[in-house]
């Protein structure tokens, strides 16, 4: 029997609120949970029946005479023209979903569970909705599971689906590659679908799972979005549908490979959390909703309150080419210019001279590393910085001892029928980490390490797709079954199982840059590696993207060689460093061919960086709407006590003269101390502001609606302002 369930149930949280609608327990086709209503916090006044009255919709010609809901699971029982939100099947049958509401429970927090019940498919399905009372983050989750006998196949079960709102008509998407991640990717709404697909087997460089849906007059501070965000490192797709009849959803969901899922009896498959964000103030408000729940919830750092260490890391100026001697020398230029931890990157391993040979084996090169790594350590830790060391965990080159000992060992698209070839990349295979002696291995390898040295953090990467994602031991047993969904979770629990073992060990998500990030591998590590390139002017549009969604504090930003690597754009040392100060800062350039005047400029950056690092990595951030050739932000203390705002002029100004910069997010009534606190000497070509601004108090009102004139500036350079309330 049914319980009695209400028709709709409210909850809220400090600025939202969140109106479900179960009608759908009484009446005929209106058969799913749905969300009514998901914005501003409704006044006292509102009831959901006035929504519910407002929202009546009528048929429209050669239509169905009723609407399918666009329910949290919509269903193609219930006539669903869409995208069902669960897609299942039994053989081929029992495919027309078709769920009645058999419980809702509060738990009186913002939480809302939905149970309901298909009797023709033989599935049960738990939505789980919160709001949080803080942050005001929507989370949503839906779990299916087989309350039948026979095999159930599972081609989709997405998290729960969100209405859009009409007026929602533009779609800020996310597109990129490796070296440039995070580019916004706008388009404007259309009857159909806007489809972003991820078959990486990571979170991707080209398609993060994120959307922004907002109107017509959303900009960084003003206007209404709803922010949507999936919690999974694997494979996703992200859908927003106009559908013709003049409504519009989006969903968000894992991507499953031909057979990938299927369900025994009793047994469950929960979609990954969908996180989500909904403003009336503009997308700096959104990003800041994001990072408030990051800071406050998500993030599983042992030590919240430690300040961040400023990293030296050796790649970009030693690669493969490592030697004890050398690195020591590194190390005391490191200190010498403020670094507090030391991070050794790729090539100390065995066999590990270039990207050809070695990931698998890891156990220190005694060729490089006589007595190991204790010496190198040692050192740097005489100098005041800790330990940290580059691991691959997940892969293996074919050119390596755990790969001849076990070549069975790796995914593959191998049925033993004529199979596709293997496929390199990197010249590297991927680890089937479903395996528990695979997984056992590197545990073993890894606690191994720390164990025996004294190392503070792990730079995790991971550097190629699973583009063969056949595993070797599936559940159900097929032997190269598509297991990207349980190599994920497995990946989860590795980690897991290494942060139990070592939990102030902090571990950093890389993948060939930004290739892995997203709130599901947060669950996991402490810091993100944004991008391989440290090309100052990219970093800056990286991070723009980057900062929609995540906090600085975990945005991996390097201050990179004069002449960029990848890009081979040359950046003066002002504007490199006074970029790579905004995120978790770190230096990846040869410090011991690095110009004197330079290092004492990154030094002086480095202290600048450390006497803000508490207002960066915990203040709000806002984006200020900027021109193509100009990028500027700020971050705000939370009391609005004090601010940093950074200009930079990407290109040549369009006019003669610049205009004003108008700072936003300041107290308009309180007074503020002004000053340019970078670079050292800032110098236009004739007398300007600069040698006026410094030492003036201003009040935030002026700031904001009149704002400071600015210089005359070299393209590719920038000013940080900082502002202090008196
Ligand atoms: C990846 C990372 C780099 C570096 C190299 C080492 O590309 O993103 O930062 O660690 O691997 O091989």
């Amino acid at each position: 029997m049914f319980e009695q369930i209400q028709p709709f149930y409210t909850v809220h949280s400090l600025h939202c609120s969140l109106v479900l609608d179960c009608r759908g327990s009484a009446e005929g086709i209106k058969n799913g949970p749905a969300i009514l209503y998901w914005g501003v916090r409704l006044a006292a006044g509102t009831s959901p029946e006035m929504l519910a009255l407002m929202a009546t919709r009528q048929e429209a010609q050669a239509c169905m005479p009723e609407e399918a809901p666009i329910a949290l699971s919509p269903e193609l029982g219930a006539g669903f023209q869409g995208n069902a939100g669960i897609q299942v099947h039994r053989e081929g049958g029992q495919w027309a979903s078709y769920s009645r509401i058999e419980s809702v429970t509060e738990d009186g927090n913002g939480s809302l569970t939905i149970i309901s019940i298909c009797p023709a498919t033989q599935i049960k399905v738990t939505h789980r909705l919160a709001l949080d009372q803080q942050s005001d983050m929507l989370t949503a989750t839906t779990e299916l599971t087989n309350i039948g006998d026979r095999t159930l196949w599972v081609d989709q079960c997405n998290a729960p689906s969100i209405p859009v709102p009409m007026h929602y008509s533009k779609i800020l998407g996310f597109a990129g590659r490796w070296g440039n991640e995070f580019q916004r990717q706008p388009v404007d709404r259309f009857m159909g679908t806007y489809l972003r697909e991820n078959r990486s087997g990571r979170t991707s460089h080209d398609s993060f799972p994120g959307v922004i849906l907002h109107t017509e007059q959303t900009n960084e501070n003003v206007g209404a979005a709803y922010g949507l965000h999936l919690g999974w490192s694997g494979n996703h797709q992200v859908r927003v549908e106009e559908q013709f009849v003049g409504r519009a959803y989006a969903q968000m969901g894992e991507l499953f490979f031909p057979g990938e899922l299927s369900l025994e009896a009793n047994e469950s498959y929960c979609s990954p959390t969908l996180y989500g964000v909904s403003t009336e103030n503009g997308l700096s408000a959104l990003s800041q909703c994001f990072h408030r729940y990051i800071r406050s919830t998500l993030r599983d750092f042992p030590r919240t309150e430690k300040p961040r260490p400023v990293h030296f890391n050796t790649w970009e100026a030693m690669y493969f080419d490592l030697s004890l001697e050398r690195l020591c020398t590194l190390a005391d230029q490191a200190a010498a210019v403020g670094a507090e931890r030391f991070v050794l990157d790729d090539g100390w391993f065995n066999n590990r001279r270039s990207d050809s040979a070695g990931l698998g084996d890891w156990f220190v090169d005694e060729t490089i590393f006589p007595q190991g790594l204790s010496p190198l350590i040692d050192h740097v830790q005489a100098k005041g910085m800790e330990f940290g060391l580059w691991v691959e965990p997940e892969m293996v080159n074919p050119d390596s001892d755990l790969y001849r000992a076990h070549p069975d060992w790796i995914l593959s698209a191998k049925t033993g029928l004529g199979d596709a070839p293997l496929l390199l990349a990197r010249n590297q295979l991927v680890l089937d980490l479903t395996r528990s002696e695979v997984q056992d291995y590197l545990f073993d390898c890894i606690d191994g390490l720390l164990s025996q040295y004294s190392i503070s953090y792990l730079k995790w990467d991971m550097n190629r797709a699973l583009s063969q994602p056949g595993g070797t031991n599936q559940p159900g047993g097929a032997k190269g079954r598509a297991v990207t969904h349980y190599q994920t979770l497995a990946l989860y629990r590795l980690l897991a199982r290494i942060r139990q073992a070592h939990p102030t060990v902090e571990i950093e998500s890389c993948a060939s840059g930004g290739g892995r990030a997203d709130f599901g591998i947060l669950a996991h590590t402490d810091r993100i590696w944004t991008s391989d390139t440290n090309d100052a002017l990219d970093r800056l549009r990286i991070q723009n993207g980057f900062s929609l969604f995540f906090p600085a504090e975990l945005m991996g930003a390097h201050v990179g060689p004069k002449d960029c690597h990848i890009t081979g754009r040359s950046i003066a040392m002002a504007t490199r460093a006074g970029v790579a100060m905004f995120g978790h800062m770190g230096i990846e350039a040869n410090l011991l061919t690095m110009e004197e005047s330079d290092k004492t400029e990154l030094k002086a950056a480095v202290e600048l960086h450390k006497q803000h690092r508490q207002l960066i990595h915990g203040g709000d951030l806002v984006r200020l709407e900027s021109a193509h050739n100009e990028n500027s932000f700020g971050v705000i203390s939370t009391d609005r006590q004090e601010a940093l705002f950074s200009y930079a002029l990407l290109d040549s100004h369009r006019n003669s003269a610049p205009g004003r910069l108008r700072f936003c997010g300041l107290d308009p009534e309180a007074q503020y101390n002004i000053n340019i606190v970078w670079p050292l000497q800032p110098s236009s070509i004739s007398t300007s502001i600069l040698d006026v601004i410094n030492g003036a108090v201003i009040s935030g009102d002026a700031l904001t609606n009149f704002g400071v004139q600015l210089p005359i500036m070299l393209p590719q350079s920038l000013l940080i302002f900082y502002l202090q309330k008196r």
